[in-house]
């Protein structure tokens, strides 16, 4: 993986010749390709899929149909059951609303990993009157045996990130604890979120799942698109979230029939200069190899780990978990004042809980510096790191803020 060639083609960087990004976690930056195929889709296609009068506008829904295949690919499945929503956030929020109307008082088992987005929509839902929520009884654990010893008789439904955006840890063998859920009770239903884990590892094995959601922006793709996958029997199942034009097949003045098929959920116009973006940013990640990406990532963590274990007053959370993703404070300094002061020298990091804030019961902190990498991402960046926080004298971070 030649790292200088991919950093070439990442405008921001060039344009951003005095930062270090280490907010990768949050969203990645975009490759050329990407944002170009962006401005192609304005400047020469142009027009709404739902008109496919002429041979032109046929093609450019072809166009999208074909970017829809080439995005499957990222969890092996067919582009038939992929729709595309906003991201993570609607993605989840479409299949509790789905969900809550389909098993109404169902048990629904959530972790205290998840991301906000993965809590909400379930807490919304029950305050509508369904639903019931429990949590893995997680005892300093949070791994396979965690999960399955949490799940009762009562467990409808389990809503599982397969990789924490604060911890950096995933779940690896989630096809091995697919199957075991499954045997225990083969009802219930397995709901993942995957837009962390999509960044460093794609899916390839959708047996015994049932919803799958992800974001492009976190994986090189544009903001404001991501998809829901649905196992085939749920597209029928389930109510949409959006209802409106290209969702519908019949409407009288008393009724309406929504599609049978993934059009049901695509209400509306979609993000297609978004959705095309996003093919060209799964193009690209495959020009580099997701293995080479994950083998790099790895490197370059351990890197991370082994140089600032050496600074005296810095702890690292998070030394041994699989994502480059890296937790830590700086003993006895405000983690926000922290990172507000890593900002002043250039290096954009995030601190707080990242939305996870329930994260807070597993690590027993309130607060923390998140620094999180990506393929462009170098050894010189960290060691450039390295020396800034080397340098720092206490209460230099107030300082500089104020
Ligand atoms: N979920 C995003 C993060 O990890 C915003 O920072």
């Amino acid at each position: 993986m030649n790292v200088n060639q991919i950093r070439k083609q990442i405008p921001w960087i060039k344009n951003n010749k005095d930062k270090i990004y280490f907010d990768n976690a949050a969203t990645t930056l975009k490759p050329k390709c990407v944002i170009n195929k962006i401005s192609y889709y304005y400047t020469h296609l142009g027009i709404n899929i739902h008109n496919t009068d002429s041979t032109f506008c046929f093609d450019v829904y072809k166009k999208i149909e074909m970017a829809r295949k080439t995005i499957a690919k990222i969890i092996n499945c067919s582009p038939e059951n992929i729709c595309f929503v906003s991201g993570a956030t609607e993605g989840l929020t479409m299949i509790a609303h789905g969900l809550a109307h389909y098993c109404k008082k169902a048990e629904v088992l959530l972790n205290d990993f998840e991301h906000a987005s993965n809590l909400l929509p379930w807490y919304h839902e029950k305050q509508n009157g369904f639903f019931k929520i429990k949590f893995v009884n997680i005892n300093g654990q949070f791994n396979k045996k965690t999960i399955i010893e949490s799940i009762t008789k009562n467990t409808k439904i389990i809503a599982l990130t397969l990789a924490s955006n604060v911890y950096g840890n995933s779940i690896d063998d989630y096809s091995k604890l697919c199957t075991q859920i499954k045997k225990i009770n083969k009802k219930i239903i397995i709901v993942l979120d995957a837009t962390q884990y999509l960044a460093h590892k794609w899916i390839n094995q959708l047996r015994d799942i049932d919803f799958i959601v992800c974001s492009a922006h976190k994986i090189f793709g544009p903001l404001g698109v991501g998809f829901v996958y649905l196992k085939k029997d749920w597209i029928t199942k389930i109510q949409p979230l959006r209802y409106g034009g290209g969702m519908n097949e019949i409407i009288t003045k008393t009724k309406f029939q929504p599609y049978n098929n993934i059009q049901k959920f695509e209400g509306g116009t979609m993000p297609l200069a978004e959705i095309i973006g996003w093919q060209e940013a799964i193009k690209f990640i495959d020009s580099i190899g997701i293995k080479n990406i994950i083998d790099y990532e790895h490197k370059l963590k351990k890197y991370f780990v082994k140089k600032m274990s050496t600074i005296k007053n810095l702890e690292i959370y998070n030394p041994n978990t699989p994502l480059p993703i890296i937790i830590f404070n700086y003993k006895g300094v405000n983690a926000q004042d922290f990172a507000s002061w890593l900002g002043t020298k250039g290096i954009i990091c995030r601190s707080g809980l990242s939305c996870a804030k329930l994260i807070k019961n597993i690590l027993k902190k309130e607060n923390f510096v998140r620094c999180s990498l990506s393929l462009y991402n170098t050894k010189k960046e960290i060691d450039y790191l390295y020396k800034v926080i080397k340098r720092y004298k206490k209460g230099e971070e107030i300082r500089k803020i104020l």
